[in-house]
C-alpha cells in the first residue's frame, strides 16, 4: 500500500502566511503540521509516499527531503496549478501503479493517527473507505449522509444546505477503481476536479465504499482559529522538559517545554507552552497554549494563546492573545506622542487593536 499525501494548494485563509509558505508547514507546537501526517502514515506501515506540490514546493521538498527521517521513501508530483484533489490522484497515476492508497491531505490533523483506517481498509477489501466525524459547521466540508445501515447514501461537496453533520475528513483510502473515477468526472462550479465526486462515481457505479469514523481528535488547520486549536491541543499532551537556561528568578509551571539554547530569565512560563531553540524569554510572561518558534526575542512582552514562528521579536508589548505571527516579524511598542499604533503590515493580514 502507497501514501499519497497533499502538499499543494493556495491556503488562501492562511494570508499572509502561505503568500511565503506553505501551509501544511505552519507549525503545531513547533513541528510542521504536515509532518504529524507524514509520521502517522509510516505508524500505519506504509514507507512509499507521493507528495504533490504546488508553488511552494521548494519550502516542501527542503523540509521534508527524501523523507529517510520519517523512515519514508518519498517521491514528489508537481501539480501545475491547484486543480483539485481528484486531479492530485490523475497525476500521481504512475506512482500509484496498480496498489491501493491512502490519500492524506497535508494540512489535516489527527491525534490518534490513521492507522485504524488502514487496518480496517486493508481487512474490508473494499473501493473506498473514508473518514467520517461529526462537526458543527458541515458547509465547509464534503458531507456524507448515510442510510439506515449506515451506508453512504449521498456526498456533497461545501454544500450550502447540508443534509447531515456528518464532515468528510481529509484522509480516504481507495483501491486502484478510482483512477476510472477521477477519469469519469467533470470539474466542479469552482472549477475544481473534486475527490467527493469521484467517490460519489463509485458509489453510483456500484462499487463498495464504506464510512469509518475518527476516533480522538481531528482538526483541517486551515483557518487561525483551526490551527490555534489544534496547538492547544497537541500542547495539552506534552511531555515536559527544560533543555534550555532559566535563571532563578523565573517561574515555570504546568507542562513546559523549553528547547536547548533558550533562555529564559526573569519570566513567567505558564505551561502549556513551548519554546523554541535559541529563543530569548526577557522579564516576559508566556501564557498557557503558546508556542514560540526558534530562535525569537520575547523582551517585556506578554503572549498567550498565541503561535509565533521562528525568528521574530515582541518588545514592549503586552495583551497579545489567539495571535498568529509570521517568521522574521517584529512586534514593538510606539513611543511618544501622540498615543499612536504604526504598522507595516503584508497583503491580507489582520491585525486587531484595542480601540
Ligand atoms: O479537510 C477536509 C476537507 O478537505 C473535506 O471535507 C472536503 O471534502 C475536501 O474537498 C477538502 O476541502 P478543503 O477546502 O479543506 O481542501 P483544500 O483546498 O484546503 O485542500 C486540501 C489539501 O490539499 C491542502 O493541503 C492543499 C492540497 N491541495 C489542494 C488542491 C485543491 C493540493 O495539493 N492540490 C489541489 O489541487
Amino acid at each position: 500500500m502507497k501514501a499519497l499525501v497533499l502538499a499543494g494548494g493556495k491556503g488562501s485563509r492562511l494570508r499572509p502566511l502561505t503568500h511565503t509558505s506553505a501551509k501544511q508547514l505552519v507549525p503545531v507546537a513547533n513541528k510542521p503540521v504536515l509532518f504529524y501526517g507524514l509520521e502517522a502514515i509510516r505508524d500505519a506501515g506504509i514507507t512509499s509516499v507521493g507528495i504533490i506540490l504546488g508553488d511552494t514546493g521548494r519550502e516542501v521538498r527542503d523540509a521534508v527531503g527524501d523523507g529517510s527521517a520519517f523512515g519514508l521513501d518519498v517521491t514528489y508530483i508537481e501539480q501545475e496549478a491547484p486543480l483539485g484533489l481528484a486531479h492530485c490522484v490523475l497525476i500521481a497515476r504512475e506512482f500509484l501503479a496498480d496498489e491501493p492508497f491512502v490519500m492524506y491531505l497535508g494540512d489535516n490533523f489527527l491525534v490518534d493517527g490513521i492507522t485504524g483506517l488502514v487496518d480496517a481498509f486493508r481487512a474490508a477489501g473494499c473501493d473506498a473507505r473514508i473518514l467520517l466525524t461529526r462537526v458543527a459547521e458541515p458547509q465547509f466540508y464534503g458531507v456524507a449522509e448515510l442510510g439506515p445501515d449506515g451506508e453512504i447514501v449521498g456526498l456533497q461537496e461545501k454544500p450550502e444546505f447540508p443534509r447531515s453533520d456528518l464532515a468528510i475528513v481529509g484522509v480516504y483510502t481507495f483501491s486502484p477503481a478510482i483512477h476510472e473515477a477521477v477519469r469519469a468526472i467533470r470539474p466542479s462550479a469552482r472549477g475544481e476536479l473534486e475527490i467527493t465526486d469521484a467517490i460519489k462515481w463509485l458509489i453510483d457505479t456500484g462499487r463498495s465504499v464504506q464510512s469509518h469514523f475518527v476516533t480522538g481528535y481531528w482538526k483541517d488547520t486551515g483557518r487561525l482559529e483551526d490551527m490555534l486549536e489544534c496547538n492547544r491541543m497537541v500542547l495539552e499532551a506534552i511531555e515536559p522538559d527544560v533543555g534550555g537556561s532559566v535563571d532563578g528568578l523565573s517561574d515555570i509551571t504546568g507542562r513546559v517545554v523549553i528547547a536547548p539554547g533558550a533562555v529564559v530569565e526573569r519570566s513567567v512560563i505558564r505551561g502549556p507552552a513551548v519554546i523554541g531553540a535559541d529563543t530569548k524569554i526577557i522579564g516576559s510572561y508566556v501564557g498557557p497554549y503558546t508556542s514560540i518558534g526558534e530562535g525569537c526575542v520575547l523582551d517585556d512582552a506578554e503572549v498567550d494563546y498565541s503561535i509565533v514562528l521562528g525568528e521574530s521579536a515582541i518588545r514592549g508589548v503586552s495583551g497579545l492573545t489567539h495571535s498568529l505571527i509570521g517568521r522574521y516579524v517584529e512586534v514593538t511598542r510606539a513611543t511618544g506622542v501622540p498615543n499612536t499604533y504604526q504598522l507595516m503590515v503584508g497583503d491580507h493580514s489582520k491585525v486587531q487593536v484595542r480601540a
